[in-house]
């Protein structure tokens, strides 16, 4: 019986030298000290036992459980912490990585340049307001002289959203001039940048949806020479005082006389020719046509009830992507709005 228990401590202390993780050693700790284990079936023979015998045997047999137990309870030690230390190996943090960068988004380059323009008018005494988007016929375009029929009140040039065509997306941010005039007496000066909507196709100088900056000065005595002047120093301001710029004679029905103000193409110089071809982007014209402008017509001024034989005015509309194509030397006008970041982090 001696030897057997000799036997068992031998094996037992191999084999939990052998043992690699905590499930082996809970598998050997079964197998030796549990209750159907190996140990505890030899302690079951003791009964066979002389009574001197008895009480030595039983002496050998806890000094093997002590040894065996001591060598459990060292090896669980040993093992938890190489687990730990290949844990803290696989998971370790190299804090001397670099970081990834945080992208910062920035404001759109048109709306850079409206940003620029406002400044600029907001410095002139410009008071600066915002209005509705969808708009009544009446403002887009009865109090402003468009007679029914104009051919701007086309189904096939603007959206409407009833049959009578009473509503509809504006087509301009004139009616503005109509909405300001209603709320305030002259003097004023406003600017009213905006959304607006005609059913176009979009091409390199057309879209769906563009943006118009309107403005409206009526005073006593403002005159042709006022609006020239205002107009070219804006445009000077925007672009530069070498940039070229020129007035041609305009129809509006709600101006009267009206003109267009056309800047000189930055992609050819005016030339109208890239290359030995046609300049793409003024169409071979030399220039650029950025808003139209006039003289507010008497009838506009009496339809908000201010009185022409006193006052007069000037008003212009300014197509913002055109200027900041000019301003930013962009060539094709959907650039501006397909949000491709790498044309946008240019600016
Ligand atoms: N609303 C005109 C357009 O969309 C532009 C315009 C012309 C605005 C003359 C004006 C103006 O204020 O006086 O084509």
């Amino acid at each position: 019986m001696k030897e057997q228990l000799e036997q068992i401590k031998q094996q037992a202390l191999c084999a939990l030298d052998a043992a690699a993780t905590p499930a082996d050693l809970e598998e050997l700790r079964v197998r030796y000290l549990g209750k159907k284990g190996e140990l505890t079936a030899v302690l079951k023979q003791m009964g066979s036992l002389s009574a001197e015998e008895r009480p030595v045997m039983g002496q050998v047999a806890n000094s093997v459980r002590a040894v065996i137990e001591e060598k459990l309870e060292s090896r669980k030690s040993e093992i938890g912490a190489a687990v730990l230390e290949a844990k803290l190996a696989s998971e370790a943090i190299d804090v001397t990585i670099p970081g990834e960068p945080v992208t910062m988004g920035h404001e759109h380059p048109m709306n850079q340049v409206l940003q620029q323009i406002k400044d600029i008018f907001v410095g002139m005494g410009y008071q600066i307001v915002d209005g509705p988007e969808i708009e009544l016929a009446d403002y887009n375009f009865t109090r402003l002289n468009i007679e029914e029929g104009h051919p701007s009140r086309d189904r096939s040039d603007t959206f409407y959203f009833d049959d009578e065509d009473k509503v509809l997306l504006r087509t301009q941010t004139s009616p503005m001039q109509i909405r300001y005039m209603e709320n305030h007496k002259p003097p004023l000066c406003m600017l009213a940048p905006g959304r607006v909507f005609r059913k176009d196709e979009a091409d390199a100088t057309h879209s769906p949806m563009f943006h118009q900056i309107e403005g409206l000065v009526v005073a006593e005595n403002i005159t042709m020479g006022d609006l020239k002047g205002a107009l070219i120093t804006i445009m000077h301001k925007i672009y530069g005082h070498d940039a070229n710029v020129r007035f041609r004679p305009h129809h509006f029905p709600f101006t009267e006389p009206s003109c267009e103000m056309d800047m000189q193409c930055h992609k050819c110089h005016g030339t109208g020719e890239v290359n030995g071809g046609v300049c793409s982007t003024c169409h071979g014209e030399g220039w650029i046509e950025l808003l139209g402008a006039g003289m507010v017509h008497p009838e506009v001024l009496r339809n908000c009830g201010i009185d022409p034989d006193k006052y007069s005015g000037f008003a212009f509309g300014i197509g913002l992507e055109r200027t900041a194509m000019g301003r930013l030397k962009i060539n094709d006008l959907r650039l501006i709005f397909d949000n491709d970041a790498r044309f946008l982090n240019q600016f």
